[in-house]
C-alpha cells in the first residue's frame, strides 16, 4: 500500500502521482477567530494529516481506543483502509489576509480573488474560501475520512464553505503513467508537467526563494475551477469535429498535426486545402506553450457527476485544478481560451485561488512561515 510523507520541501498532491479520489473542501474562518485559532488550527491539521497520510488514526487513541464516555477523536469510517496514498494539499485564499490575523501585510501581491473571465457563470457557495484542502487518495472512504475529520477537528474555528468530490484523475503527473480521460473522452493531462521534470517545475510550478513573499518559496499557486460540461449536447457533435474542437484525436490522443500521443502538435501543418490542421480556435492550439509565450502550468483535476438537473441531465464536468508559480500563468491561459471552440459546451460556474505554501518540516506545521 502507498503511503505518502506529509513532511517535505513542497506539500505532497501536487507533484504526487496522481490519485483516483478527490475530496476538495474550502473552508471560511468562523467569527471572533484570532491569529492564535489560525495557528492552532494548522498545527492540529498538521498532526492528523501526517498521521493519516500514513493511515492512521487522527489520534493515538482514535475511534475506540478512548473513554467509551466521551466521543471517539476519530470519526472510525477508515478503520482497516490504508494510507491508500492518501495526499492533503493545504491553501490560503486572499480572504485570510486581514486585520483578525495580523496578516493584512503578509498576502502575496499576486494572490487576489481572480478576474472575471467571458462566459463565467459563477455560484459564490463554489467559489473562494479562506482555507482551502485538497485532499487525494486511491481509496474514496480515505478521502472523506480525511476531510470530515479535519472539519472536526476545525470546530469552533473554521467551517466548511463548499466541497467537492471527483474521481477519476484526469491528468497524469508522472512519465509511464497512461493518460486517463475526460467525460468528453478525450485524454486529459498528455502535455502536462511531469514530477520528474525538476527544470520545468522550478520553471513553472514552485515559487523560487527570489519571488515574493520569502515564506511562500518552496509553494505554488492552487486555482480551482468548477466547469461543467454540457455532455448531451457534445454528445450529439460528430467526431470529427469534437476532433476539431480539442486540436487531437479521441482514440489514441495525437495532435492532429500527424504522429502518435506524445509527438508535438505541429501548428504551421496544413491540409490539401491549405487550412491548418489544428484548428486556430481548438483547445490545443490556445493552450499551447507555443501560443501563450512559452507559458506552463500543471493540471491536476478530476471529474464529477453530482447527480442530475431537472432537465434530467447529467451535472458533470471537470473539477480543473492547476498549480502554478503565479497565477498569471492560469489567468492568461484563461483569456486565451476566450475564443475557444469548447466553450459553447463548458460552463465555468465555481472558482479560487489559494496560496499553497511550502510543506511543513517534522516538528513545525504547514504555514508555520507566515507567522514568524
Ligand atoms: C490540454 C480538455 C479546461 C489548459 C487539454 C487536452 C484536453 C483538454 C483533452 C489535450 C490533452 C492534454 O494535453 O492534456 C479540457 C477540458 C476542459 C479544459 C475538457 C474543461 C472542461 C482547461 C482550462 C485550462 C486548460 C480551464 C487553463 C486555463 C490546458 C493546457 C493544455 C490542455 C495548458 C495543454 C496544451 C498543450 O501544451 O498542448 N485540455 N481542458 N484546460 N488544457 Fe485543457
Amino acid at each position: 500500500a502507498t503511503a505518502y510523507d506529509f513532511y517535505g520541501t513542497h506539500q505532497a498532491g501536487i507533484t504526487t502521482p496522481v490519485q483516483e479520489h478527490l475530496h476538495f473542501a474550502a473552508f471560511d474562518m468562523m467569527a471572533r477567530t484570532d491569529r492564535d485559532d489560525l495557528i492552532s488550527l494548522l498545527q492540529d491539521w498538521t498532526y492528523a494529516s501526517a498521521r493519516m497520510s500514513q493511515g492512521l488514526e487522527v489520534s493515538a487513541t482514535g475511534a475506540v481506543g478512548g473513554s467509551p464516555e466521551a466521543p471517539p477523536d476519530d470519526t472510525g469510517e477508515a478503520q482497516g483502509l490504508a494510507a491508500n496514498g492518501l495526499t492533503i494539499t493545504f491553501g490560503f485564499g486572499p480572504s485570510l489576509f486581514d486585520d483578525r490575523y495580523g496578516l493584512a501585510g503578509a498576502r502575496p501581491t499576486a494572490l487576489e480573488r481572480l478576474p472575471a473571465f467571458l462566459g463565467d457563470d459563477l455560484d459564490p457557495a463554489a467559489s473562494d474560501g479562506d482555507l482551502c484542502v485538497q485532499v487525494c487518495a486511491d481509496d474514496p472512504q480515505v478521502a472523506v475520512h480525511a476531510i470530515r475529520n479535519l472539519s472536526r477537528i476545525a470546530f469552533g474555528r473554521a467551517r466548511i464553505r463548499w466541497s467537492q468530490l471527483g474521481y477519476g484523475r484526469t491528468s497524469r503527473t508522472t512519465t509511464g503513467a497512461a493518460t486517463p480521460r475526460n467525460l468528453f473522452g478525450y485524454k486529459d493531462g498528455t502535455a502536462n508537467i511531469l514530477a520528474d521534470d525538476t527544470a520545468a517545475l522550478d520553471e513553472n510550478v514552485w515559487v523560487a526563494a527570489g519571488d515574493e513573499p520569502a515564506w511562500m518559496a518552496g509553494g505554488s499557486y492552487l486555482v480551482a475551477r468548477k466547469i461543467a460540461m454540457i455532455i448531451e449536447t457534445w454528445d450529439r457533435v460528430r467526431l470529427s469535429e469534437q476532433d476539431r474542437i480539442v486540436g487531437r484525436d479521441k482514440g489514441r490522443g495525437a495532435p492532429l498535426s500527424g504522429g502518435d500521443e506524445f509527438t508535438e502538435p505541429d501548428f504551421s501543418a496544413t491540409d490539401a486545402a491549405g487550412a491548418p490542421r489544428i484548428d486556430r480556435t481548438s483547445h490545443v492550439h490556445l493552450a499551447h506553450p507555443d501560443n501563450n509565450g512559452g507559458i506552463r502550468i500543471l493540471r491536476r483535476g478530476y471529474n464529477f457527476v453530482d447527480g442530475n438537473t431537472d432537465l434530467g441531465r447529467l451535472d458533470a464536468g471537470l473539477f480543473f485544478l492547476s498549480f502554478q508559480r503565479s497565477p498569471e500563468q492560469f489567468v492568461t491561459l484563461q483569456r486565451a481560451l476566450s475564443t475557444d471552440a469548447m466553450r459553447e459546451y463548458i460552463r465555468h460556474v465555481g472558482s479560487g485561488l489559494w496560496a499553497v505554501p511550502p510543506g511543513a518540516s517534522r516538528g513545525s506545521y504547514v504555514g508555520a512561515g507566515l507567522f514568524t
